[in-house]
């Protein structure tokens, strides 16, 4: 496997941390990057956007991790994963593009880990990009009660493909880009955004987008055009509905 990574493909992820975690992060504590790839350039980016606190790349793939240590000498990158490392209280976990290929049970279980590996209150985002990092979406998940609680499901572009809803298909979690069909909660989601967009596009991606978001949370409480601007669009999980992610979960 190749394991391919990239320089900025992560941006969403960090992008995010910035804008929303601002507390969480406001005082030094760890940061893991879980799967760093052939490359660390996304862990060294990382520590590049937070620089006031400690981060920490786990790989599975002990000769990455060489590579890894030759390339950025001043990282902490260790072989190792959430299960077989000795957990430490971190503020994040960001697991990026590991999970696609995972069956639904086995990333329930990564998430899991994450929970022992988060203090309480850290947050764990996990998801995918395309190749560029140009279209990503990632779970927000929260440690409460000593569990991980799903907040949100995010997706950003920075438009350099242009905008459609149906551009984050390809990048959602396994489990949710098989539900893609009418009549489940991302089928009608990504339809309804579908619908709004046509009504509100114009020639450029970005306002195209924003419009397209205020549209959609007009019949939809549970979208937030929030940060539309910084190209991110926010589902919030309803609490009430735990399993209105997935179809079976
Ligand atoms: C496609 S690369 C992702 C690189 C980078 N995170 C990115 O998004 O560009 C996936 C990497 O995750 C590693 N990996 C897969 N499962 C893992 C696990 N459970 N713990 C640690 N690393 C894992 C693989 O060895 C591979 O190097």
């Amino acid at each position: 496997m190749r394991a391919r990574t990239r320089p900025g493909r992560l941006h969403a992820f960090d992008g995010w941390l910035a804008l929303e975690e601002r507390a969480l992060l406001s005082a030094p504590g760890l940061l893991v990057d879980l799967g760093f790839g052939a490359s660390a350039i996304t862990t060294f980016e990382l520590s590049q956007a937070f620089p006031a606190h400690q981060v920490l790349g786990l790989e599975l793939d002990a000769a990455r991790v060489e590579a890894a240590r030759r390339e950025f000498p001043q990282l902490d990158v260790r072989v190792g994963s959430l299960d077989s490392s000795s957990p430490t209280a971190a503020l994040v976990v960001r697991i990026a593009n590991v999970a696609r290929g995972m069956t639904k049970p086995r990333a329930a279980e990564l998430h899991t880990h994450a929970a022992r590996w988060l203090v309480e209150g850290g947050v764990c985002l996990e998801g995918s990009t395309d190749v560029e990092g140009h279209v990503s979406s990632f779970w927000v998940l929260r440690k409460r009660g000593g569990e991980v609680v799903r907040e949100a499901l995010v997706f950003q572009t920075d438009f350099a493909r242009g905008f459609s809803p149906w551009l984050f298909r390809d990048v959602l979690p396994r489990a949710l880009r098989r539900d893609v069909r009418p009549g489940t909660a991302i089928g009608t989601l990504l339809e309804q955004w579908a619908d709004a967009w046509q009504l509100v596009r114009g020639a450029e991606p970005e306002p195209s987008f924003r419009a397209s978001l205020e549209r959609l949370s007009l019949v939809r409480a549970d979208v937030s055009p929030r940060l539309a601007s910084g190209g991110y669009c926010v589902w919030l999980t309803p609490p009430s509905e735990p399993g209105a992610f997935t179809s079976e979960s």
